[in-house]
């Protein structure tokens, strides 16, 4: 593959959108050609199994049954989108990939990280983002900016304790896969984590 697959993670209000956002304008100011898509959702197929993981109404979801549908989501937007986009060399951006499955369904729902794993390693087997941009702030601050929890979205009814588990899952994420990991320090104000960032993906030889 030619092209560059770039993911970003973190908690619940962090910044992620925003800070995609805020790279999208200084990737289109630099005539930096890119393709941004979301996890979970990012084609038809995946967006409609993203209505049903995300559906208030349906708290009697099993852990085993949400993994299994995030890792369904992820092998047809990988399929149906990201590989053939890396394939003629494009610049791929996504909002939330593999590791949202292991922090969230691995360690703080309790799955354990061997059975996320094994779940991606047959849906996708093993692919992983070249770089994945993790925003790191705890979960407090990070649903501060929020305002709050949305009380229609069934994983963020789950409570801060649930999300501090997912934070974490991913600071041993970020130790485990350091050669991949940029952890952005997102505690400041939103242009100078964008600075933090680009500068970031400009030393990796990214943009
Ligand atoms: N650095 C920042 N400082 C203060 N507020 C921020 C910052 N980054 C984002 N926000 C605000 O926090 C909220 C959540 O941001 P968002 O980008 O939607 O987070 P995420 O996509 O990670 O859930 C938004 O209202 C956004 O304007
Ligand atoms: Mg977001």
């Amino acid at each position: 593959m030619k092209g560059k697959f770039i993911t970003f993670e973190g908690c619940e209000g962090v910044g992620k959108s925003r800070q995609i956002k805020l790279l999208e304008e200084y990737l289109k100011q630099n005539n930096v050609a890119y393709f941004l898509t979301r996890e979970p959702g990012g084609t038809k197929v995946s967006e409609q199994i993203r209505d049903v993981i995300l559906d208030g109404g349906n708290s009697e979801m099993t852990s085993e049954c949400e993994a299994l549908l995030y890792a369904a989501a992820r092998v047809q937007l990988l399929k149906e989108t990201i590989k053939p986009r890396l394939d003629k060399g494009e610049l791929v951006i996504c909002d939330r990939f593999v590791d949202s499955s292991l922090a969230y369904q691995g360690f703080a729902r309790g799955l354990g990280e061997k059975f996320v794993e094994s779940i991606n390693a047959y849906a996708i087997e093993n692919f992983t983002p070249d770089y994945t941009v993790f925003l790191k702030l705890d979960p407090e601050r990070a649903f501060l900016r929020k305002g709050g929890a949305d009380g229609k979205d069934r994983l963020e009814q789950s409570g801060l304790e649930f999300h501090k588990k997912v934070y974490e899952g991913y600071l041993k994420l970020a130790e485990k896969y350091a050669d991949r990991f940029i952890v952005i320090d997102a505690s400041g104000e939103k242009a100078e984590t964008h600075g933090k960032i680009v500068s970031a993906l400009k030393e990796k030889g990214i943009i």
